[in-house]
């Protein structure tokens, strides 16, 4: 039973973490004039309006991108905000790109965009969402099409696993799926995104991760003020194994930038 909506949470502190590190990589990829394949196996409706309902209810857009925004942390002509600046123009200033539109507004034609997403109501929000674009949704399992689809075809590319971490099991899964998926698809950048949660919960899991002693691994955190009182996230993690060259430089920028809110 999956009850957990992303529509809440769009926009926050963690998101602009995430895809500000996940525009910079896609984009450092679209430089070289070789298609690519994109995959993600929590891939969410695509589409967010932080005027709805949900959004204003918990204020987690608010005390994000909408601040972050105020603040200036991305010019122009940063990969997140080209991206933001598109789906924008699309849909109107309250529109909020979840990753499969960044990813969609930032990839070639000739590129493969492969998504899961198994809530149903999600998933037909995201197959509308994606409408504009060549990308297509499935509604299947992410994990299994992980495991299905690789290595896949462009070889080049990159694995956003994104999980809404609802049952302990999810941070037990995963250290091994990425393992298995690295031995079929090495040359693929895996990325995994995770919570800080105020219990630590993730440290088991990360060490997993850095036994696997994959090549080019990061793993980079940042922390912030939980979105209320009470709230158990206090920080946004990535681990990505083969980052690409200039990863690193970003990462370091948004650890100096989210140091001071
Ligand atoms: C954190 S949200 C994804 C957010 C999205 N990646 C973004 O950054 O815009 C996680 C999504 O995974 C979906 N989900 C949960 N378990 C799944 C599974 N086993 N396979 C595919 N999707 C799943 C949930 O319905 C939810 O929409």
């Amino acid at each position: 039973m999956l009850s957990y909506q992303h529509q809440y949470h769009a926009g926050n502190l963690a998101d602009v973490h995430k895809h500000a590190l996940l525009a910079t990589m896609l984009d450092r990829l679209a430089q070289k004039d070789k298609p690519l394949t994109y995959m993600e196996t929590h891939a969410g409706r695509g589409l967010y309006d932080l005027g709805s309902a949900e959004a204003q209810k918990t204020g987690e857009a608010g005390a994000g991108i909408a601040r972050i925004e105020r603040l200036g942390w991305f010019a122009g002509d940063h990969p997140y905000a080209r991206a933001l600046a598109a789906v924008r123009a699309r849909h109107g200033a309250d529109a909020y790109p979840g990753s499969p539109l960044i990813a969609s507004e930032l990839l070639r034609p000739d590129d493969r965009v492969l998504l899961a997403e198994l809530h149903p109501q999600e998933q037909a929000a995201l197959a509308e969402a994606l409408l504009p674009y060549a990308a297509h949704s499935r509604k299947v399992d992410g994990l299994a099409m992980a495991i299905a689809q690789t290595p896949p075809e462009p070889r080049r590319g990159l694995m956003l696993i994104d999980p809404s971490y609802e049952v302990k099991a999810d941070y037990e899964a995963l250290p091994a799926l990425i393992g298995q998926v690295h031995r079929k698809w090495n040359v693929g950048i895996i990325a995994l995104w995770y919570p800080i949660l105020a219990d630590g919960r993730h440290r088991q899991m990360l060490e997993e991760l850095r036994a696997l002693k994959a090549p080019k691994a990061m793993v980079h955190e940042v922390r912030f003020p939980p979105a209320r009182a009470g709230h158990g996230m206090v920080g946004s993690g990535l681990y990505v194994l083969n980052t690409p060259y200039g990863t690193e430089d970003e990462a370091r920028r948004l650890s100096a930038l989210y140091a001071r809110l």
